[in-house]
């Protein structure tokens, strides 16, 4: 395919800083993954200089690149050989940064993968176009494989993210929201679009479709760990090693997991307490350090990292099928490396 770039592709990754422990499991998919920042320095190509400098901007963000990562680590460990898995890597993770852009509007924050959001650095015109133009760029660059599984999966991932975002909004502030409408929401917004990369590394590979069926389970579980652990780090992490704002969830009045089960675990007074202030609109600074305390003083934490733990878990057992590979094995250290992140 045309936008694919050709060899020689550069030996340094300059805007791409994972930690250590993501690029012991990155190893054997180094010299792809740096064939997929190519790709994506390349994808506005040929569009007006505004466009160009934009998408650059954000594409070439310190992203963790665990969308592609976890599609080609799928790819390989399935027997894949081609190439298709870079330029679909790309795609995958250009869907992720068009999301990234509107949910940032959308949650008002300024900070993104330790630099300025589009918003705040071109004004909310421009960055809502930005995120159309990525999102309909990715989907043009996806036509060009001829398995239309492919293209399927990923127009049913993404209109999963905006239901998920829509719904999101829909129980904002609502301190009834149960555990189940939580693990919807977050299957929709982020787990869908981990499952549908997994499942086209197995389209490439040629798996059969049990086969492609247990990766995209495996990738909606990873997913859904991942958001859990997201969620989590909006309490307990810090804007300098996440590279973004913390508490935006609370202060948004998204309603996440550590905090259903800190209110499940609290006595009535107590969680009647809470549940009031999250109605509020606009929270005061003592009203989000009450409700701070209230999460960190339960064991509320504790166990949403537990549940991370047992999705990773059950996600990892979706694997088995798969023959031993050094791909395999990053794949399942990638997993468990989501399920326990710290930052
Ligand atoms: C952020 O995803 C959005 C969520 C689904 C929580 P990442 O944490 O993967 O973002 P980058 O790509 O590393 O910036
Ligand atoms: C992910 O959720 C949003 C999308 C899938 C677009 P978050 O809102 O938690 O992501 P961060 O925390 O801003 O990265
Ligand atoms: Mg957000
Ligand atoms: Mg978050």
């Amino acid at each position: 395919m045309t936008d694919v770039p050709s060899p020689p592709y550069p030996a340094s990754r300059p805007f791409f800083s994972p930690d250590a422990d993501l690029r012991a499991q990155y190893a054997p998919i180094q010299a792809d993954l740096d064939r997929v920042d190519v790709a994506l320095e390349r994808l506005a190509d040929g569009s007006p200089p505004l466009i160009r400098e934009a998408a650059g901007y954000v594409v070439r963000g310190s992203g963790k690149r665990l969308r592609p990562a976890l599609l080609i680590l799928c790819a390989r460990a399935s027997g894949y050989r081609g190439e298709d898995h870079v330029a679909l890597s790309a795609v995958v993770e250009v869907i992720h940064a068009a999301s990234l852009i509107h949910d940032d509007i959308i949650d008002g924050a300024d900070l993104r993968r330790g630099q300025a959001t589009p918003h705040h650095r071109w004004g909310l015109r421009l960055s809502v176009l930005l995120g159309d133009f990525l999102y309909l760029k990715a989907f043009r660059l996806a036509l060009d494989f001829k398995d239309d599984r492919i293209v399927r999966s990923l127009a049913r991932a993404a209109s999963h993210m905006i239901e998920g975002v829509l719904m999101e909004c829909a129980y904002s502030r609502d301190p009834t929201t149960s555990e189940d409408i939580y693990l919807e929401i977050v299957a929709k917004k982020t787990a869908a679009l981990f499952a549908a990369g997994c499942s086209i590394g197995g389209i490439l590979g040629g798996l059969a479709p049990g086969s492609i069926d247990a990766l995209s389970r495996f990738g909606a579980g990873v997913g859904t760990a991942f958001q859990i652990v997201d969620d989590l780090l909006d309490f307990t992490g810090s804007p300098g090693e996440l590279g973004k704002p913390v508490l935006s969830d609370l202060r948004e009045g998204r309603i996440t997991l550590p905090l259903i089960a800190a209110l499940r675990r609290a006595e009535p007074a107590g969680r009647e307490r809470i549940a009031s202030l999250l109605r509020t609109e606009a929270l005061s600074p003592a009203a989000m350090d009450e409700i701070l305390a209230f999460v960190t003083g339960n064991g509320a934490l504790a166990e949403a990292r537990r549940r991370a733990v047992r999705e990773t878990k059950d996600a990892l057992a979706c694997l088995d099928a798969l023959p031993a590979s050094a791909h395999a094995e990053s794949l399942r250290g990638l997993a468990t490396l989501i399920a326990n992140r710290t930052h």
